[in-house]
């Protein structure tokens, strides 16, 4: 997305009285922030040959040489931009998962740098199939960052600490989601760290899976030494939670729910009620990412329960806030942008500043009316237009 875009949401953000933004910056297809350490993570990173057209696995490729970056001038606009908002940005940098695009940029972060990238033969790729690929399509991929390399430590240090600066707040996500562990169990780097850390698997799961939470507690250390907080979607649960870190609730509540009872902060944005990339009713008129198999009306974002009922008086307090998450895969343009965020970004804020007991939909949807000739005001492409 533009900058002048990423600006004009982060003043959607600020009028609807949400006070943070976080930035997802690398995954599978792309890698979306200059750093200058390795140039190659935006020189070949930032790029992929094309883009599956539509939803998995897509009818054919665009064949269309795709990509872009923020450098870091860019990146401290932002943050200054919205920092005049009060609104806080928050970077993500993805470990040990959706590392497709770092691979792609430097074979050595993964655990079998000769292997080409895996794609299976659903996938319409445009191009080689040889060597390492920035993805063209959407999906968990197993090719991870190796955990048993020292180098791969070092480059995430590098990398962080030249995110770190470029943001003054004191969170810094590192992901953490949808990390497959079979690269883990073959490469010999990572099963000689398993055996150099005495990691044991039990009935319930094999080593690898503690090798993640190994992975995220020495990331953890890093950023904690550094001034900084560590976040992670809920899988940071696997394998036991790093000391001090505040977990992302996606995969539902129970993420969130088993944190808070470890007296961990936690932040919620359950599948259910806060993707936004879900479309907005039944059967719609465009391409989203759930392609008709879920859909997240606004009534239901505004019957969410924050604070999940189940904990007590002082696991509650853990209950950061609720996120919703606006993933652009299936938004070309930022007029889809706007589609998916509106009004649903209205029922979020109330969702978030309002007591469960005292929301009505009916009085909330009265009110709404006048904010929707707000967004007809500002030119917004809101869902309800034309409807
Ligand atoms: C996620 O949606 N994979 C966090
Ligand atoms: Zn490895």
């Amino acid at each position: 997305m533009p900058v002048e875009f990423i600006k004009k949401y982060i003043d959607y953000i600020a009028l609807h009285k949400l006070n943070f933004f976080h930035w997802h910056l690398t995954d599978d297809q792309g890698w979306r922030i200059e750093i200058k350490k390795y140039p190659k993570l935006t020189d070949v990173g930032a790029w992929r040959n094309g883009t599956i057209i539509g939803p998995y696995p897509g009818t054919g490729n665009d064949g269309l040489h795709y990509g872009g970056y923020y450098t870091q001038e860019q990146v401290k606009e932002i943050v200054a931009y919205a920092a005049k908002r009060h609104v806080e940005v928050i970077p993500e940098i993805e470990m040990p998962g959706h590392a497709s695009a770092a691979i792609a940029a430097y074979p050595y972060l993964s655990c079998f740098p000769g292997q080409s990238t895996f794609v299976d033969a659903k996938t319409p790729l445009n191009g080689s199939r040889e060597g390492k690929q920035v993805q063209q399509t959407w999906g968990v991929f197993d090719d991870v960052f190796c955990a048993g390399k020292e180098s791969t430590f070092g480059f995430l240090e590098d990398v962080v600490s030249e995110v770190m600066p470029l943001f003054p707040s004191k969170y810094f996500h590192v992901g953490g989601d949808e990390s497959p562990k079979k690269h883990w169990e073959k490469c010999p780097n990572c099963q000689r760290r398993i055996k150099d850390l005495k990691i044991k698997g039990d009935k319930k799961h094999p080593a690898e899976h503690y090798l993640q939470s190994y992975f995220i507690q020495r990331m953890e250390k890093f950023l904690n030494k550094n001034g900084k907080s560590l976040i992670g979607w809920d899988e940071i649960l696997e394998g036991g939670l790093a000391p001090n870190a505040i977990v992302m609730s996606w995969r539902g509540e129970e993420g969130g729910i088993a944190a808070a009872k470890e007296n961990h902060f936690v932040i919620m944005t359950p599948g259910s009620y806060a993707y936004f990339d879900h479309q907005q009713e039944k059967h719609d008129d465009s391409v989203t990412f759930s392609n008709n198999r879920w859909y997240l009306p606004i009534e239901k974002v505004y019957s969410w329960k924050v604070v999940p009922q189940v904990l007590s008086a002082s696991q509650k307090h853990f209950i950061m806030g609720p996120q919703a998450n606006l993933w652009t895969e299936q938004m070309k343009s930022p007029a889809k942008v706007e589609y998916m965020l509106f009004p649903r970004i209205a029922a979020l804020s109330e969702v978030g500043w309002t007591q469960q007991a005292n929301r009505d939909f009916a009085e909330f949807n009265n009110r709404l009316q006048m904010q929707i000739k707000r967004y007809d005001l500002w030119g917004v492409n809101h869902f309800y237009k034309n409807k």
